[in-house]
């Protein structure tokens, strides 16, 4: 089975989000994380960008084990010379090369030619190679470029020495179709398949993680992810959105990652204290409420068997809360559950009352404690009459 490249760039991408910046320290911690999970490759800042992210890069290169240590850099030999300076200790470095490709880009934002920005990338990725064996090659904006001129990019930057190719949809603007015929495109018609082909996708229509899924399906091999999806504006794609689907649709998908499903959750929590970027409660796999059950009849049915609401199970990402919810769509079968779950014995309690109890409990309420659900279960205890004869 394939193996698909975990590619994270929560401590460059991600730190881009407004709000999201991280102390060193910090940086290295959730580096280790990053590594201790297997993450294939950890994209640990933009050395040329600020001492602070240089500082970070080479902690970070010196203490992870596993994990690839990348740099991005802009097509300068400056911006080069200091991502390899910050990345050179590392057990496996890379340096992230990126030029705009798109119209826009090339003539709003460079103010060049086309030809000129092919003959920057041929110089900046063999200076790049020079320095260090593993280069990759990110075309910024590539899904608002014309789709010949991104084959002769890419060309020139595979023939100058790049190892992995990375297909960007900086502005989310792709929708999942038009994105894997794009990748079909960029494969059938230049020299893809001689590297990695990569995904970098945002998360602008909501589209990240099913542009991404469609490109694994179009049988690119790495791909571009921040922890929580922080990144810049709506963020970037999912790690734990990916990983969840490669694992849950293997079937489909026909491919799996090298990460450790288990450490999900405790990375999201500490990416989320961190940032102090609180994730939304219905946000797939790490969100507060993603594998909770409130209403009657899922419970019933998920009391019965838990594949009748649950896909999958919550206890694989690190989640170990109880997913039953105490709600006003509560039927007995949970309350009795939990009931039973706080250590009381149910036949001692009149359960009629104590449902309908709870559901005038929410009348003004949006959640009860279990200090608050004992107090309405011990107001209702059955009284036994003792008769003498
Ligand atoms: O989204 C993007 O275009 C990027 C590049 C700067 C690599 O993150
Ligand atoms: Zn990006």
């Amino acid at each position: 089975m394939k193996t698909i490249k975990i590619f994270d760039t929560t401590l460059r991408d991600g730190e881009q989000s407004p709000g999201c910046s991280m102390g060193i320290d910090e940086k290295v911690i959730i580096a280790k994380k990053l590594d201790e999970m297997k993450v294939d490759v950890i994209e640990a800042g933009f050395a040329a960008s600020n001492q602070r992210d240089f500082i970070s890069i080479k902690k970070i290169s010196e203490v992870v084990n596993y994990s690839v240590i990348a740099s991005l850099a802009r097509c300068n030999k400056n911006d080069i010379d200091m991502a390899y300076e910050a990345v050179k200790d590392a057990k496996k470095p890379r340096i992230h090369v990126f030029i705009g490709t798109s119209d826009s880009h090339i003539f709003d934002k460079l103010h060049k030619t086309k030809e000129e920005v092919i003959e920057i990338v041929k110089e900046m990725v063999s200076y790049a190679k020079e320095k260090c064996h593993d280069v990759e090659f990110s075309l910024e904006d590539a899904t608002r470029t014309d789709a010949n001129y991104a084959c002769k990019v890419i060309d020139a930057a595979i023939e100058s020495g790049a190892t992995t190719i990375n297909i960007l949809d900086t502005v989310g603007y792709t929708i999942p179709r038009e994105f894997s015929s794009f990748i079909n495109y960029l494969m059938e018609n230049s020299m893809l398949s001689k590297v990695d082909v990569s995904v970098h996708c945002h998360n602008d229509l909501g589209n990240a993680t099913a542009n991404t899924m469609s490109a694994i399906k179009q049988g690119v091999n790495q791909v571009e992810c921040t922890i929580n999806g922080i990144g810049e504006r709506a963020g970037n794609t999912a790690l734990e959105e990916v990983v969840a689907n490669i694992d849950t649709r293997s079937d489909y998908y026909d491919c799996k990652t090298n990460i450790d499903l288990s450490k999900i959750y405790e990375i999201s929590l500490l990416v989320s204290e961190v940032t102090g970027s609180v994730v939304q409660n219905n946000k797939p796999i790490v969100g507060k409420n993603a594998f909770k059950h409130e209403a009657g009849i899922h419970q019933a049915g998920v009391l019965n068997n838990k594949k009748t609401y649950e896909i999958m199970n919550p206890k694989k990402y690190g989640i170990y809360q109880d997913n039953m919810v105490i709600g006003i769509h509560s039927g007995k079968h949970a309350i009795v559950d939990k009931i039973k779950k706080l250590g009381f014995d149910k036949d001692k309690y009149n359960i009629d009352d104590i449902v309908s109890d709870v559901k005038c409990f929410f009348q003004n309420k949006k959640e009860i404690t279990d200090k608050e659900f004992i107090d309405i279960v011990n107001s209702n205890k059955k009284i036994f009459k003792k008769y003498e004869l």
